[in-house]
């Protein structure tokens, strides 16, 4: 594993910017894993700026969500799909149908599930994943206990997660209960994994990730039994290690 130190959020989205331009230079076609929330926001403003400055092309570009709301159709403003809208897809030239995300609004959710990780492998698998971490250790919404050998998955959200993520919604019962989101061996089946770190919020998380065991109580420590995984973390979350 390796740790990239920064000062502050603005040099951690600008060091995975860089390492993530540079990827899609070297591979045009290459398959990038996303995240939603405050964590990656960032890095997708660089993102942006780059295509617009300096004509990096997405045209090739396929792109693999980690997850999404279960109940919430794509042009549901608080859904992951209109949050990739707005904070990258429509910025960039990225092709139509080569976004990717669960369908939250389907009627069978299983076959969804079962459905994107088909997906995944007709794609090749993913290049390059980036992460954001829960303060209760989740990737994507692989929850506490979720199994390390976990495929793409529905799941019911710890009341925490629901708690941190109300900050994007009216009021906590507005928090979609459910979510489908890849599972942790579809993470770890990535070829490279980023996993970004920032904030005090973030520190006690951090701390457990770099030096507590690997325990499906910490769905983070899973990332430990992958050989490519880089860490870029700024000064605040990094206040415990
Ligand atoms: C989002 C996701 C989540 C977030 C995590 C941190 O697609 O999979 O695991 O990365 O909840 O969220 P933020 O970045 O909002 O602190």
């Amino acid at each position: 594993m390796r740790l990239i130190r920064t000062e502050n959020y603005q040099e951690m989205s600008l060091e995975a910017g860089k390492i993530i331009v540079k990827k899609i230079h070297s591979k045009p076609n290459i398959t990038l894993g996303l995240a939603t929330g405050s964590t990656p926001k960032g890095v997708y403003d660089y993102l942006i700026q780059n295509h617009k400055e300096n004509g990096t092309s997405f045209e090739q570009v396929n792109t693999i969500n980690l997850d999404e709301y279960a109940g919430l159709p794509a042009k549901d403003p608080q859904s992951y799909h209109y949050f990739m809208g707005q904070n990258l897809f429509n910025h960039i030239d990225i092709s139509e149908g080569h976004t990717h995300i669960p369908n939250g609004a389907a009627n069978d959710l299983d076959n969804e599930c079962r459905r994107y990780e088909e997906l995944i492998k007709d794609l090749g698998g993913v290049d390059l994943q980036l992460l954001g971490i829960g303060q209760n250790g989740h990737i994507g919404f692989n929850e506490p206990g979720t199994p390390f050998n976990s495929r793409t998955h529905l799941v019911t959200l710890a009341q925490d997660t629901r708690e941190a993520n109300s900050r994007f919604f009216h009021s906590i019962t507005d928090v979609p209960t459910h979510a489908i989101t890849m599972g942790i061996a579809s993470i770890l089946d990535s070829k490279e994994i980023l996993l970004l770190v920032s904030g005090i919020n973030k520190a006690e998380a951090l701390s457990k990730f770099m030096n507590g065991e690997i325990s499906e109580d910490f769905p983070a420590s899973a990332l430990k039994n992958h050989k490519n995984v880089t860490v870029i973390a700024d000064r605040d979350a990094l206040k415990y290690c």
